[in-house]
């Protein structure tokens, strides 16, 4: 029987989410992969432990994580039932509907049919009454915005979730969906989009447009689904994303530039006495207007070493001015 330890939330920070009440660890869990039916649960379940003993409180899922789709949430829900379930009042759990989950018309977009059958079908992989975070995975154009964000306000006034999300939503989209859900006095309280070292797009508009409207900010694949760590300097290794069949990260994705720049910021993180891993993660930590960040794992110890990103939050103008160039122009 798992037993927490007692110190766990000594050494996390957490932030609110924008203008909400909700706190968040600076580092979240993600079981978007590692966690499905065709992963191992015994180091599933390893990795889950480690972090909520490490102060890991908030765990991100979505109707299709797996493979298969839904396999994550059954496999989350087989650890809530077996044990974690008893701390169900320190956890923040979220998922989410968007994508493509079922067949037919009602399995992929932003209807009010598909998201509230799909929450319910969450609901009931998981063995919850409700969750935390319902978000929105991706906007569809298809769909009236104000029906898409009537289908989060239902959730919440139904009690099957307490906050709304969205992700994946442009600056302008953000604004009207926000503006909806305040209107339904729901108010939206977080959006996650992609961000890392090689996934700027965000801070041109998002960023400033979630400060503006109060939300708080998570972003997904900090490291890049694996390329800012050690994972790839020797070529592509047989259990890693690269490697596998999904094509989530393809292997062209490593072209001879992008190993330059993964090998050059390696240099650096060295420089400032931490992986590669620990240094992208901090620089994604390092303005104050993310909230947390949502971190995948395939091991305990590549958790455990994410982990010590909490240690060097801090950098220097030169320095960020040097991973800055190495974006721009890798030797
Ligand atoms: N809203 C959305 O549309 C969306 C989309 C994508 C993800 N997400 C969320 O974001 C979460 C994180 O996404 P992600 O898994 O792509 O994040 P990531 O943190 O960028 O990549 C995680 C992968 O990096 C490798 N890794 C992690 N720590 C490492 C370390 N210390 N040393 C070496 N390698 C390390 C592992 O790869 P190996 O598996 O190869 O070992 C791991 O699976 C997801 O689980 C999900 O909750 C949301």
């Amino acid at each position: 029987m798992y037993e927490p330890v007692a110190n766990r939330y000594e050494a996390m920070t957490y932030h609110r989410s924008g203008r909400s009440g909700l706190r968040l660890p600076a580092v979240s869990l993600g079981l978007w992969h590692n966690f499905g039916g065709v992963d191992s649960f015994e180091n599933a379940q390893k990795i889950v432990h480690r972090a909520f003993d490490r102060g890991i409180t908030h765990f991100d899922l979505a109707n299709n994580y797996g493979p298969p789709p839904g396999s994550a949430e059954e496999s989350f829900g087989q650890m809530l039932s077996r044990d974690l379930g008893t701390y169900r009042d320190e956890l923040v759990i979220s998922t989410k509907a968007g994508y493509r989950m079922g067949p037919g018309p009602y399995g992929e977009g932003g209807s009010r049919k598909y998201l509230l059958a799909s929450l319910d079908q969450s609901l009931r992989r998981m063995g919850l009454d409700y969750v935390d975070i319902f978000y929105s995975h991706c906007p569809d154009p298809d769909t009236p915005l104000e029906e898409t964000m009537g289908a989060l306000a239902t959730a919440i006034r139904q009690g099957k979730a307490i906050y709304a999300g969205l992700s994946n939503y442009s600056p302008e989209q953000t604004r009207k969906a926000c503006r909806i859900l305040r209107d339904l006095g729901s108010p939206c309280v977080i959006h996650q989009p992609k961000y890392s070292m090689f996934e700027r797009s965000m801070e041109s508009e998002l960023l400033e447009t979630l400060k503006e409207e109060g939300l708080g900010c998570i972003p997904f694949s900090p490291l890049a689904q694996g390329m800012l760590t050690d994972r790839y300097l020797q070529g592509v290794p047989e259990d890693s994303r690269a490697a596998k069949p999904h094509g989530f990260l393809q292997r062209e994705a490593l072209s001879d530039q992008r190993l330059a720049q993964i090998r050059q910021l390696d240099e650096l993180a060295r420089s400032r006495e931490q992986s590669l891993a620990q240094m992208a993660l901090a620089w994604v930590l390092r303005d104050q207007r993310i909230t947390s960040l949502l971190v995948g794992a395939s091991s305990v110890e590549q958790l455990e070493q994410s982990l010590g990103c909490l240690k060097g939050r801090e950098f220097t103008e030169g320095e960020l001015a040097e991973i800055d160039k190495v974006l721009e122009n890798p030797r």
